[in-house]
């Protein structure tokens, strides 16, 4: 943990065009976590934002014939509304044409430049350049004379820059890796990262005279600052950096730097040793998920793939947006989308798996008993269930820390499943046809709302719009973002006499 707080980032996102669903996989999933721990009573910072600078955003505003700083200011609200959307709690919104973000560079800047190591230096660089990546590749990193990420032409540029020493960090970044095991996940990940470093870490160039949309060197400032040394400073900059020296204590290292694939080397090694180089602590963990694809293809606005997300929201709901993503393509790996496997989701899992449970819990405590949660006879009607419950909680807890979302979520339906096929079994709706088995009857009815009750706290970091209304269908007086796990999921606190409506379905039935 950050001293006292859990610290989670998303990567800040460049505004030069509108999101698509691979960007927001990464918010999804970072909301998925960061909510789960607020549910464990932990205090969370989630941070998101948007990375301003750089040639490609200068490129993108002269084509849209405006100042770069319009152009930002024109598209950044395009992802605020996409998160507002999808429902990302997010606690802090950077972007890095913020004052607070210039002073934090430039502190950051000045302190390595200083250090005494003499760790950035001036020289001159020849190179091709992938102007999406924002980044210099060698001739043997291309694919097809290409960038290996965009798989568009490199540029040859030759430019005086200022370098930071990189290559001065290699040993002190493979003992921080022995160090914590789990600095870089998942394993292919880290092992990915390891050899890079083992095969020898080259200077990279922190600045740039060829256009001025960045931060000024505060010692040179006919150089403006490098994106990613710009952009990863983000991480610092709202952690209170060189402005609150007392938050910065309580918040850094940040937990987890939840990022994609592509930007693994910056975040696993230029950012660690930049902050190696400042003294500060590096990050405890740096998560890079796999890549979503759309019909075998990488997503993009060129080849038709760049679905925007509410393409998908405005059908399926936000709820099953965000569920369907984090349960079917296992986190960690890459995944495709396809318009087909979200719909089979969404009925199997949701309208016949949790909805149907819902609603038919809910439809007979109204029947049987005007919609009031029965007392509970001392029957054991309830079974196996709260033995399930506190199995399914305690390894749902154990995935979540590990990040392991897609067997989490599943954990869950695993209780999901056991409700349905226990109303099966104990058959209520014969149980009511007799009299004399009254008691029973509000046994298995009581266990049925006590399984709604859980599952709306443990799914409310996944889905907290359907989870919150589930919460009201069942009448819970105490908020839903008051509970704490593992405490709300005990079993047996559901209270009889607790006014349930029926209410709308979570997740209706859909025309396909
Ligand atoms: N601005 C940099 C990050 C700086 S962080 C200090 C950047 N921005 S980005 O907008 O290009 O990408 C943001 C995130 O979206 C990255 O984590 C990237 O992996 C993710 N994704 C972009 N396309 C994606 C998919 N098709 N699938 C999954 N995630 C993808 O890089």
């Amino acid at each position: 943990m950050g001293r006292d707080v859990f610290y989670i980032t998303t990567p800040i996102y460049y505004p030069n065009d509108v999101p698509h669903i691979g960007h927001a996989y990464d918010a999804v999933a970072t909301d998925f976590i960061a909510r789960y721990h607020r549910l464990r009573g932990e205090e969370v910072f989630h941070l998101t934002g948007t990375d301003e600078h750089g040639l490609k955003l200068q490129r993108a505003a002269e084509a849209a014939g405006m100042s770069p700083k319009e152009w930002v200011d024109s598209m950044e609200p395009r992802w605020r509304e996409v998160w507002a959307r999808l429902d990302i709690a997010y606690d802090d919104y950077i972007r890095t044409t913020e004052s607070r973000h210039e002073a934090a560079v430039k502190k950051l800047l000045q302190t390595v430049h200083d250090n005494g190591r003499d760790d950035i230096y001036l020289g001159t660089y020849e190179g091709l350049y992938c102007v999406s990546c924002e980044l210099y590749y060698t001739e043997d990193e291309l694919v097809d004379g290409r960038c290996p990420i965009h798989g568009i032409p490199v540029e040859a540029m030759r430019e005086e820059n200022y370098f930071f020493r990189l290559s001065a960090y290699a040993d002190r970044l493979l003992r921080h890796y022995e160090a914590h095991p789990k600095a870089v996940q998942p394993e292919v990940r880290r092992n990915e990262v390891l050899s890079v470093v083992r095969g020898g870490l080259q200077d990279f160039s922190i600045s740039r005279t060829s256009f001025r949309w960045g931060i000024p060197l505060p010692w040179d400032p006919a150089h403006v600052n490098y994106v990613w040394f710009d952009a990863l400073t983000n991480y610092i900059t709202a952690a209170g950096y060189g402005s609150d020296p007392e938050r910065f204590a309580r918040v850094w290292p940040a937990n987890i730097h939840m990022i994609g694939k592509d930007i693994l080397r910056q975040h696993a090694i230029y950012w660690p040793a930049m902050l190696m180089a400042a003294d500060i602590e590096p990050p405890e963990q740096v998560w890079a998920h796999g890549f979503l694809t759309v019909g075998g293809q990488k997503m993009s606005k060129t080849n038709a793939t760049g679905i925007h997300p509410f393409e998908l929201v405005d059908h399926f709901g936000v709820d099953a947006y965000r569920y369907y993503f984090i349960r079917e393509i296992q986190f960690g790996q890459d995944g495709s989308f396809s318009f087909e496997s979200m719909n089979d989701r969404y009925h199997a899992d949701l309208a016949n798996g949790l909805g149907n449970l819902a609603s038919r819990v809910l439809a007979m405590l109204g029947s049987y008993y005007d919609g009031l949660v029965p007392e509970v006879p001392a029957t054991g009607m309830e079974g196996d269930l709260p033995a399930l419950v506190k199995d399914v909680t305690s390894r749902y807890d154990g995935l979540m820390l590990d990040v392991a979302l897609t067997p989490a979520v599943a954990a869950v339906w695993e209780l999901v499943g056991r409700a349905n096929q226990y109303l099966v079994e104990r058959a209520p709706w014969r149980l009511a046809k007799d009299p004399e088995r009254r008691d029973d009857l509000a046994g298995v009815l009581y266990a049925a709302a006590e399984i709604l009750r859980i599952l709306a706290v443990l799914l409310s970091p996944v889905m907290p719009g359907a989870a919150g209304r589930l919460w009201t269908q069942l009448g819970i007086s105490e908020p839903l973002a008051a509970q704490n796990v593992p405490e709300a999921a005990e079993w047996g606190r559901l209270a009889p006499g607790t006014r349930t409506t029926k209410g709308e379905p979570l997740f209706p039935r859909l025309d396909s």
